[in-house]
């Protein structure tokens, strides 16, 4: 497994914590920008994290802004990403069990480091349930390949 991590300067300081905790459970990860607290736009990274989930440099992306809400917005823009916005781990679990879920996205200004890590454990453990969620996740495909747009 192979992490794209992203975020922007709201997401600076709580994604340098989850990269710890990715180090501490050695997990490998990419970080995508940005590298300081400067202000950037989180389009561009949400972006660059998306890429890197569809081109299968990375297993799945973790995204994070003030907020969540605008990296997830982006990243879903991108054919064949299904980014959930998970501020509970209940949420997380879920996005991965019932909508394969290939990005993670939460706000820095939302929540605490201490909850985001436990989400992103969460998230990392938990696996897709298939059978009817899989026939759903593939009408996600469907939507995407109706308005001419290709992903996985
Ligand atoms: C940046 O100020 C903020 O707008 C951004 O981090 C994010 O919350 C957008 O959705």
């Amino acid at each position: 497994m192979r992490v794209a991590i992203g975020s922007d300067h709201g997401g600076f300081m709580l994604k340098q914590e989850i990269k710890k905790f990715l180090e501490q459970e050695k997990v490998a990860y990419h970080d995508y920008g940005t590298l300081s607290q400067e202000s950037c736009d989180y389009p561009d990274i949400a972006l660059a994290v998306a890429e890197a989930v569809t081109g299968r440099d990375c297993t799945c992306g973790i995204l994070i802004c003030g907020t969540g809400i605008g990296v997830s917005i982006v990243a879903n823009k991108v054919p064949g990403i299904r980014a959930a916005l998970c501020h509970d781990t209940f949420s997380a679990r879920m996005a991965r069990a019932h909508n394969n879920a290939n990005v993670l996205a939460f706000g820095e200004r939302v929540i605490g480091s201490g909850l985001a890590t436990e989400i992103v454990r969460v998230w990392l453990d938990s696996e897709f349930a298939g059978g009817r969620h899989g026939r759903r996740v593939d009408k996600i495909g469907a939507v995407e390949r109706r308005f001419g747009r290709t992903g996985e």
